[in-house]
C-alpha cells in the first residue's frame, strides 16, 4: 500500500503532516486526504491499463466530488464519470474538460440532460430506449448532436454485497440484453443523437474479476452483432467496479484486470472506457474523529466518538468494515464498540472489536474512507456537513469547510402556519 499515511514518532501522519495538528487547527470530525496517495493509486490504475492501446479513463465522481481530489485527478489525465448535474458542475469546475466526461445514471432529468447538452459532455450513457428518444428530440430543437452510449444490463452476478450489484437483470440500470439490439437500431437511426458504442457496469467493490469477464464476453457478442448490423462501433465503456481490501490485505488486482481486460477486448478496435472510483481513492482518505466518551457497556465498553453515521454512512448502510486507529496508540489494545454520536443504534463503527485504548479526548481515525466517505455524507440530527483537507508532502490545506447545518439547509415557516390557531 502507499504511504498516504504512517505513523512517525509514535503519531499518524498523512503524508508529513501530523493528524494532531490538523485536529488542533481544523477540529473534528475531518476528512483527510493524501494527494500522494491519490497520485499513487491513479498511476497505478493507469499503468496497469498500459497493454491498451486506445482508452480514457474517467474517475467516478460519486466516490469523492471534492473539488481538490478532482483537480488532483485531472491532473493525472482523468476525465469524470458523473451521475448528476451536481455532479456536471463539480467536474467542470474542477477544469475537465467537457468532452472527457460521461454522464451516467438511470433518472437524469430533462434539465439535466439539457445541462450536459449544453456544457458539450462527451458521452451521455442511455438508460432507456425513451431517455434516448427525449435526449434525440432535445439535441434536436437545440441544433446540437448528443455522443451517446447504450447501458446494456448483462445479467452477470457481480458476487459483491446486494446493495451495489448493478448487472442483474432484475437491476435498474441498463437495457436487457436481449433488446439491446433492437434498441439500438432504432436510436442510432435517430437525429439528433450519434450512437458511438455500449456501456456497461455491474457493480461496486469487486475483487473476482471473473464476473466482470463475463460481462465483457457478453458485450463482445453485441458489439460484433451491432457491426454485423452496419453500426460504426467506437467506443465501449467498461464501467468501474474494481475493489479493495479494507482489512489491510491486498486490493482487487488491478495488474490482472488489465490483462484480462486488454485479453477479452483485443480484437474489439474501440476506445476503452473506465470509471474507476474506489479503487483510486478509497486508501487516500482517513476521518480524523476524536473520542468524546468511554461508558461501560454490559459486555465491553462504548468507545463513544465525535464521528456519525451521518459523516461515514458506510458501516451502517453495508455492515463496511474500516479499521479504527489512535493518532498516538500506546501499544495497548481494549475490545470495545465504537459508536458515534447519531440517534440510531446503526450509528456504529466497530463491535466489540479488538482496537487501540483510546481515553477521553483521544483522536483516532477510521481508515481507508477516500471513496464514498465525504460524498455520502449527510447533516443527519442536524450535525455540521463534516470538513475535508487535502495533504500534499508537507502542506496542508482546507478544501471544504464545516459547514453549520442551518446554512445548508436554510429554512423558513409560513406566517400562516404560526397564525394557524391551536386545537
Ligand atoms: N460507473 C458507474 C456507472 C457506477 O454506477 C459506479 C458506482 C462506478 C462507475 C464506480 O464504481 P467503483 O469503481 O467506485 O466501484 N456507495 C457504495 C458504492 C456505490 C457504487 C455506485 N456506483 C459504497 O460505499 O460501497
Amino acid at each position: 500500500r502507499e504511504a498516504g499515511f504512517g505513523f512517525r514518532d509514535g503519531v499518524l501522519h498523512a503524508e508529513r503532516v501530523s493528524l494532531a495538528t490538523i485536529a488542533e487547527a481544523v477540529g473534528t470530525p475531518t476528512y483527510v486526504y493524501s494527494a500522494g496517495a491519490l497520485r499513487a493509486a491513479a498511476r497505478r490504475f493507469r499503468e496497469a491499463l498500459s497493454p491498451i492501446p486506445r482508452k480514457s479513463l474517467a474517475f467516478a465522481v460519486k466516490a469523492n466530488p471534492s473539488l481538490a481530489v478532482l483537480s488532483l485527478l485531472r491532473g493525472e489525465g482523468f476525465g469524470a464519470d458523473i451521475v448528476s448535474g451536481g455532479e456536471l458542475t463539480a467536474a467542470l469546475q474542477a477544469g475537465m474538460a467537457a468532452g472527457d466526461i460521461v454522464y451516467s445514471g438511470v433518472g437524469k432529468t430533462p434539465a439535466e440532460l439539457a445541462q450536459a447538452l449544453h456544457a458539450g459532455v462527451g458521452h451521455i450513457n442511455l438508460e432507456s430506449e425513451r431517455e434516448g428518444e427525449v435526449l434525440a428530440a432535445m439535441a434536436t430543437r437545440i441544433g446540437l448532436t448528443a455522443t451517446a452510449l447504450l447501458r446494456v444490463n448483462p445479467d452477470v452476478d457481480a458476487g459483491t454485497h446486494a446493495k451495489i450489484t448493478t448487472g442483474k437483470s432484475d437491476s435498474k440500470f441498463g437495457v436487457a440484453f436481449a433488446q439491446a439490439l433492437d434498441i439500438y437500431d432504432r436510436l442510432a437511426g435517430r437525429a439528433g443523437i450519434a450512437m458511438q458504442g455500449i456501456a456497461v457496469h455491474i457493480g461496486s467493490q469487486i475483487i473476482d474479476p471473473a464476473p466482470m469477464e463475463a460481462a465483457y464476453r457478453k458485450i463482445a457478442q453485441l458489439v460484433a452483432l451491432l457491426r454485423a448490423r452496419g453500426h460504426p462501433i467506437t467506443h465501449v465503456d467498461l464501467g468501474g467496479g474494481l475493489g479493495v481490501d479494507y482489512r489491510g490485505g491486498a486490493d482487487g488486482d488491478v495488474l490482472a484486470y488489465g490483462a484480462m481486460v486488454a485479453r477479452v477486448t483485443r480484437d474489439w478496435d474501440v476506445t476503452l472506457m473506465f470509471e474507476p472510483g474506489r479503487y483510486i481513492a478509497a486508501h487516500a482518505g482517513v476521518l480524523l474523529t476524536r473520542v468524546l466518551w468511554v461508558k461501560p457497556g454490559s459486555d465491553c465498553p462504548f468507545v463513544v466518538v465525535d464521528a456519525g453515521m451521518n459523516d461515514l454512512a458506510r458501516p451502517a448502510l453495508y455492515d463496511a468494515w474500516h479499521e479504527f486507529t489512535a493518532v498516538a496508540p500506546t501499544g495497548k489494545t481494549i475490545r470495545a464498540h465504537v459508536v458515534g454520536p447519531v440517534c440510531e443504534s446503526s450509528d456504529r463503527f466497530a463491535r466489540a472489536c479488538l482496537i487501540d485504548r483510546v481515553a477521553e479526548g483521544d483522536l483516532a481515525v477510521l481508515r481507508d474512507v477516500g471513496a464514498y466517505g465525504a460524498s455520502m455524507a449527510s447533516c443527519y440530527n442536524s450535525r455540521a456537513l463534516v470538513a475535508e483537507i487535502m495533504v500534499d508532502g508537507d502542506r496542508h490545506a482546507v478544501t471544504a469547510p464545516r459547514i453549520a447545518a442551518a446554512a445548508i439547509r436554510t429554512q423558513s415557516v409560513p406566517a400562516w402556519l404560526e397564525a394557524a390557531p391551536l386545537h
